[in-house]
C-alpha cells in the first residue's frame, strides 16, 4: 500500500508572516494524522522560518523549484544545498507553470531532478497535458514523452509523480475521478514498463482539488494523493483535504 501524500503548492502567495500564521493555525488541526504524508511548499523567502515552526511536526517542507547547477554565477537562482540548509527535504520540479512561463523543457526538468536527488532531496515531478492536447487525443503521447524526458537515466526512488492536467489547474474544472484514474493507470503502466520499482511510486492528482472532491478522487485505486494550489491556502481547507485523504 502506498501512503497518501497531500501537498500544498502555494505558488507566489504568502509572505513570511502569512506562512507563519498558516502553520500556527494548521499544525494543531493535523497533529494526530499519522496515516497521510502532508507537505507544504511555500515561496523560497518563507522556507527558513517555516522550517523552524515545522521542526518535529508531521509536515514535510518542500520548495517549488530548484536550479540545475550546484553553485556559481546564476543570478537569482537557488541550489539544492540552499534548500537543504533552509530546512527542505523535498522539491517540486516541472510544474506546468514553470514549463509554460519559464520555458522549462523535459531536459531541464531531468537535470534538475538529477541534481536534487544527488543532494538527497525528494522530488515531486509534475506532468500534464493541455486542453488542446487532450481534445486531440494526444494525452498519453504527451505524458509518455514527458515521463521519458524528465526521468531519463533516473531511478524512481525518492520521486513522486504529480499528474496535473493543465486545463484543470486553477480553473475549477477537475478531471472526473474516473478520468484522472484512467490517466494514472497509463502513468503506472509506463513506469512499470520502463523502470524498476514502479509499484511503490506515488502518483498524485492535481488540478482544482477541493475538500468536496478529494474523497471521490482518493477513492480511486491509482490516485495516491493530491497536489493542491488554491484550496491549500487556508489552513482549515487544507486540513479538510488531509483528513479526506485518509
Ligand atoms: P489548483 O492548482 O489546485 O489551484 O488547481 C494545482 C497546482 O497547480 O498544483
Amino acid at each position: 500500500m502506498r501512503r497518501p501524500l497531500i501537498a500544498a503548492n502555494w505558488k507566489m502567495t504568502k509572505t513570511i508572516e502569512e506562512t507563519e500564521e498558516f502553520i500556527n493555525e494548521f499544525l494543531p488541526m493535523v497533529k494526530d494524522i499519522t496515516d497521510v504524508d502532508i507537505l507544504i511548499a511555500p515561496p523560497f523567502t518563507a522556507l527558513a522560518s517555516a522550517s523552524k515552526l515545522l521542526k518535529s511536526s508531521n509536515v514535510i517542507l518542500a520548495a517549488q523549484n530548484v536550479y540545475l547547477e550546484e553553485n556559481g554565477a546564476y543570478t537569482g537562482e537557488i541550489s539544492p544545498r540552499m534548500l537543504l540548509s533552509a530546512g527542505c527535504t523535498s522539491v517540486i520540479i516541472g510544474h506546468s507553470e514553470r514549463r509554460e512561463y519559464f520555458s522549462e523543457s523535459d531536459e531541464i526538468v531531468n537535470k534538475k531532478i538529477k541534481l536534487a536527488r544527488a543532494n538527497g532531496l525528494d522530488v515531486i515531478l509534475c506532468i500534464g497535458e493541455s486542453l488542446e492536447q487532450r481534445e486531440a487525443n494526444k494525452t498519453f503521447d504527451i505524458l509518455g514523452g514527458q515521463l521519458e524526458g524528465s526521468l531519463k537515466d533516473l531511478p524512481l526512488d525518492g520521486i513522486t509523480v504529480a499528474y496535473e492536467p493543465i486545463w484543470a489547474i486553477g480553473t475549477g474544472k477537475t478531471a472526473t475521478a474516473e478520468q484522472a484514474n484512467e490517466t494514472h493507470v497509463f502513468i503506472r503502466e509506463w513506469l512499470k514498463k520502463n523502470k524498476e520499482g514502479a509499484d511503490a511510486v506515488r502518483i498524485q492528482y492535481g488540478g482544482s482539488v477541493k475538500p468536496d472532491n478529494v474523497v471521490s478522487l482518493m477513492s480511486q485505486p491509482e490516485i495516491d494523493g493530491a497536489l493542491v494550489g488554491g484550496a491549500s491556502l487556508k489552513a482549515d481547507s487544507f486540513a479538510k483535504l488531509v483528513v479526506g485523504a485518509k
